[in-house]
């Protein structure tokens, strides 16, 4: 008789059984512990590392993914990477390391700089208490004219208003009237009655915002009263497991419905988990949530609903749905009140989706009489240009370098991660978040290092050693390297360096976005130089160096007054959308007749822009020689 596969994970001793054949990845994430797995599983990043305790020989051999990432040392202890590693013997034990758990600790969130208080505050949910004469033999009235009469009466409704109930509402209400001796609260949700409370609760009404990022999701609890953010909280985006990037999530949504559910859930089961942790910390019931606004890039947006993704990433790369969409939160799983609302901003296009949207109304971009930049710097980078006319829309598939993936000592902007660096000849300084030992180097800390070696002359303008003799470049293994932390000053007590390679991986995800503004401004007929405003949005916060970020053309070369670190400014927009209907309306009609997708993946000009951008420098070359929108 075959006998199943037993395997065991620590910590936590946790059994699992597997079938022969399946990887570690595979049995690790049915235990439903959050592995990361950057590529989904591709052997390409590296980052879902493991070390077998017992059963070595219960694994298939090394592949040549593991030769290539793993390092001699690494194999003698017996690491492997759960995505390669086939089960083929009964029992396994395996050791998984805390840097191959997602997990949101330490983890810092750059702090929003935007108001979200610019409109009146006007909810779309509202509450009204009200009292109701009795019925009679003489004022036989049904319940709900009743009830809607004196709506309209004391003004709550103009007369014409077609007040809807819906049928579970209307079943409940005689009873609520009745028990609550025709004292009640109505809650109206534009033209819905959504449900009849006895007594007074006016006072209790709220909202959350959430932002689905690819890495992260964000949640605000708002009181609807007052317009105030009582609580914020945010969890890593567990959908992590299957990858960094949108591609890895569809690549795995679209292989099987179970897929897609399971992904649906992980974002359920965190969203569920922010309300709750929110509502604990602010004193409120989850069932006083009334409204849930929710932005997000197209796929977290359409994983979110648990609509197929597939056809986001396929030319000619067509979402579902583009304009706003509403749903019963309890029709999802949302734990709210039972009778509340989901509501989503709309998408612009397959890889620009509603949190774009909501960068939108959070700048007030679409006001401005000035050409005005938004990009908001992630793994897939939106990029927004324009005014009160016209506002250009894409995204640069900048990759997850500036999260540290894919880098030989990177890591996520996190305690003891290198956040900036100074050259100066052989002397190298640098900073630390948190002032901790260091430990890798972030997105911050890699532009940084790498305006700096450019800057004097360690590098050339596509990233190439050019100088040999500096005491901190030296070659390894065949490959040229520069050290900036020694290992006796690191936590791990291994120096934290950067290769050929790691340099060049920075410049493609720099050159994605240059590429970006710079066919942007070519399509709006705008020089970079003078673009009025330049909101950096994402998690690179205040840390980036403005001087640094222009140097390596991350930036467009503006004056450096004219750039507004953002932050997470899209959880500002979805706060504005759920405190005001006049602001959610407005940009829905902005996105509707002012905003232009571009495709940039399916544009010819990108591949030979993008090219002659990996260059540092070379803005001024190309940017020329562009299309105008208008001649489209
Ligand atoms: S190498 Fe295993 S998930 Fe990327």
């Amino acid at each position: 008789m075959i006998k199943v596969p037993n395997i065991v994970l620590r910590p936590g001793n946790i059994n699992v059984e597997a079938e022969q054949g399946s990887t570690l990845l595979q049995v690790i994430q049915k235990a439903g512990i959050p592995i990361v797995s950057i590529c989904g599983g591709r052997g390409v990043c590296g980052k879902c590392r493991v070390i077998v305790v017992v059963g070595t020989e219960n694994l298939d051999h090394l592949t040549n993914a593991e030769l290539r990432l793993l390092s001699p040392q690494d194999i003698k202890r017996n690491v492997r990477l759960a995505c390669q590693a086939k089960i083929t013997g009964a029992y396994v034990v395996i050791y998984i390391p805390e840097e191959s758990l997602i997990t949101s600790r330490e983890r810092a969130v750059a702090p929003v700089t935007l108001r979200d208080d610019i409109f009146p505050l006007t909810p779309l949910v509202r509450k009204i208490h009200i009292k109701l004469s009795r019925p009679t033999l003489k004022d036989n009235r049904s319940d709900f004219e009743r009830l809607r009469e004196v709506l309209v009466m004391q003004g709550h409704l103009p007369a014409e208003t077609d007040l809807i109930i819906p049928l579970e509402v209307l079943r409940e209400l005689p009873s609520i009237l009745r028990s609550s001796d025709w004292d009640v609260t109505v809650v109206l949700y534009g033209n819905e009655l959504v449900s009849v409370e006895p007594g007074d609760t006016i006072n209790q009404l709220y909202g959350v915002a959430i932002d689905i990022g690819t890495s992260k999701i964000i949640a605000c609890l708002v009181d609807l009263n007052s317009g105030k953010t009582l609580a914020e909280d945010f969890l890593e985006n567990p959908q992590l497991a299957y990858g960094a990037d949108v591609l890895s999530r569809i690549t795995y949504a679209e292989k099987s419905q179970e897929n897609l559910v399971k992904l649906q859930q992980l974002l359920l089961s965190a969203i569920n988990k922010l309300i709750k942790n929110l509502t604990k910390r602010a004193g409120v019931d989850q069932r006083d949530i009334y409204e849930v606004v929710v932005v997000g890039n197209t796929v977290m947006h359409h994983l979110f609903f648990r609509i197929q993704p597939s056809f986001i990433a396929r030319s000619p790369y067509v979402p579902a749905i583009s304009s706003s969409f509403k749903c019963r939160a309890r029709d999802l799983g949302v734990e709210i009140n039972k009778h509340g609302y989901i509501y989503s901003l709309p998408v612009i296009g397959a890889f620009v989706g509603a949190d774009a949207v909501a960068n939108i109304l959070a700048t007030q971009m679409y006001k401005s009489e000035e050409p005005v930049l938004v990009v908001d710097i992630g793994i897939n980078t939106e990029v927004l240009l324009g005014s009160s006319k016209i506002i250009l829309a894409t995204s640069a598939p900048a990759g997850p370098a500036f999260e540290g993936f894919g880098i030989t000592h990177g890591m996520r902007a996190v305690l003891g991660a290198i956040g900036s660096i100074r050259i100066n000849d052989s002397n190298v300084e640098y900073e630390t978040i948190g002032g901790a030992k260091p430990r890798g180097i972030c997105g911050s800390g890699l532009v940084d290092l790498v305006a700096e070696l450019y800057r004097n002359g360690i590098i050339d303008s596509l990233g190439r050693f050019t100088v040999t003799n500096h005491p901190r470049v030296r070659r390894d293994h065949g490959l040229w390297r520069f050290t900036v932390a020694l290992a006796e000053e690191s936590a791990t007590g291994a120096e934290i360096y950067v290769t050929l390679r790691d340099i060049e991986t920075v410049l493609l995800a720099i050159a994605a976005i240059k590429t970006a503004w710079t066919i942007l401004s070519g399509r709006l007929g705008v020089d970079p130089s003078e673009i009025s405003r330049v909101y950096v949005a994402g998690s690179f916060g205040a840390k980036l160096n403005v001087d640094n970020a222009i140097e390596v053309e991350l930036l467009p070369p503006v004056n450096k007054e004219r750039v507004i670190f953002v932050g997470e400014s899209a959880i500002a927009g979805a706060k504005i959308a759920l405190k005001s209907l006049k602001a959610r309306r407005e940009v829905e009609e902005v996105v509707k007749t002012r905003v232009k997708y571009i495709e940039l993946s399916a544009d010819p000009e990108f591949r030979e822009v993008y090219t002659k951008l990996i260059r540092i420098g070379s803005v001024k070359r190309v940017k020329s020689s562009l299309k105008k929108y208008e001649s489209d």
